[in-house]
C-alpha cells in the first residue's frame, strides 16, 4: 500500500519524505488555506515547491465546479509538473471532466467520495484515484473502512484500474485497517504515519539490548 501525506505544509512533506516511506502528497483547498496559500500565482508556486520535495504523485485540487472551468484549471495544473494529479470533486461536471482528462492522459483524483455508487462512477470515467473520506464517514456513525472494502470488491469484480485512495484518515489504526481491506493508497496526516513507529515493547526491548551490551562491555574491560 502506498503512503501519501495529506497536507500542504512544506516542512511536514519534507519530514515525511525523509522517513523514506512516502509515495506522494494530497492537498485540498482547506489544507492550502491552513498554510496561508492564496492567489493563483502563490498556489501555482506552492504546487511546484511540493513537487520539488516529494518524489511521487501530488494531487492539486480544482476550485471550479463547472465543466469548462474544471478543464481550464486542470489542464493548467497538469502542465506544472509530470507528478501533478488533478483533483476533481464528485459532481456531474467533475466526472465528465475526469473522462476528458483520462482521454488526454492527465491523471485524476476524484474527491469527496462517500458511497460505493460514487466510486463506481469514478472507475467508469477512468479516474486514476478515487478518494473515499473514511474519517468523515466515521464522524457520522458510518463505517468508513467498510466502504473501502466494498469498493475493493466492486473494482475487483470488473478489473477496474482506478486506485482506491483512502482519505480523511485520522489515526494509525485507520492505516492498518485500510491495508487489511486492500486500499491501494492511504493519505494520512504526518501524526498518523509517525505513530506507526511506536510500540512500548520496542522501546523497552531496545533499552534492555543496549543496557546488556554496555554491561558486557564493562565486564570485558574489567577482565
Ligand atoms: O484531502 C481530503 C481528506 O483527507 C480530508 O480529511 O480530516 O479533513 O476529513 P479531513
Amino acid at each position: 500500500m502506498k503512503f501519501f501525506i495529506d497536507t500542504a505544509s512544506l516542512s511536514q512533506i519534507k519530514e515525511a519524505q525523509d522517513l523514506g516511506v512516502l509515495d506522494g502528497v494530497t492537498t485540498n483547498p482547506s489544507l492550502m488555506a491552513k498554510e496561508g496559500i492564496s492567489g493563483e500565482e502563490r498556489v501555482i508556486q506552492h504546487y511546484i515547491d511540493i513537487c520539488n520535495i516529494a518524489t511521487g504523485d501530488v494531487s492539486a485540487e480544482v476550485i471550479s465546479t463547472d465543466y469548462a472551468g474544471i478543464i481550464r484549471e486542470g489542464e493548467k495544473l497538469a502542465a506544472l509538473h509530470p507528478n501533478i494529479v488533478v483533483k476533481v470533486p464528485m459532481i456531474r461536471d467533475g466526472v465528465k471532466a475526469i473522462k476528458y482528462f483520462t482521454h488526454k492522459g492527465i491523471k485524476t483524483n476524484c474527491t469527496l467520495v462517500f458511497s460505493a455508487g460514487q466510486a463506481l462512477l469514478c472507475a467508469k470515467a477512468g479516474a486514476t484515484y478515487v478518494s473515499p473520506f473514511i474519517g468523515r464517514l466515521d464522524d457520522v456513525s458510518t463505517d468508513g473502512v467498510a466502504l473501502i472494502a466494498q469498493i475493493r470488491r466492486i473494482y475487483d469484480n470488473y478489473g477496474y484500474e482506478t486506485q482506491i485512495l483512502a482519505a480523511s484518515i485520522r489515526h494509525p489504526m485507520h492505516i492498518v485497517q485500510c491495508a487489511e481491506v486492500g486500499a491501494d493508497v492511504a493519505t494520512c496526516p504526518l501524526s498518523a504515519i509517525v505513530a506507526l513507529f511506536d510500540h512500548p515493547l520496542t522501546t523497552i526491548g531496545l533499552e534492555k539490548f543496549l543496557a546488556d551490551h554496555k554491561k558486557a562491555a564493562q565486564q570485558t574491560a574489567k577482565a
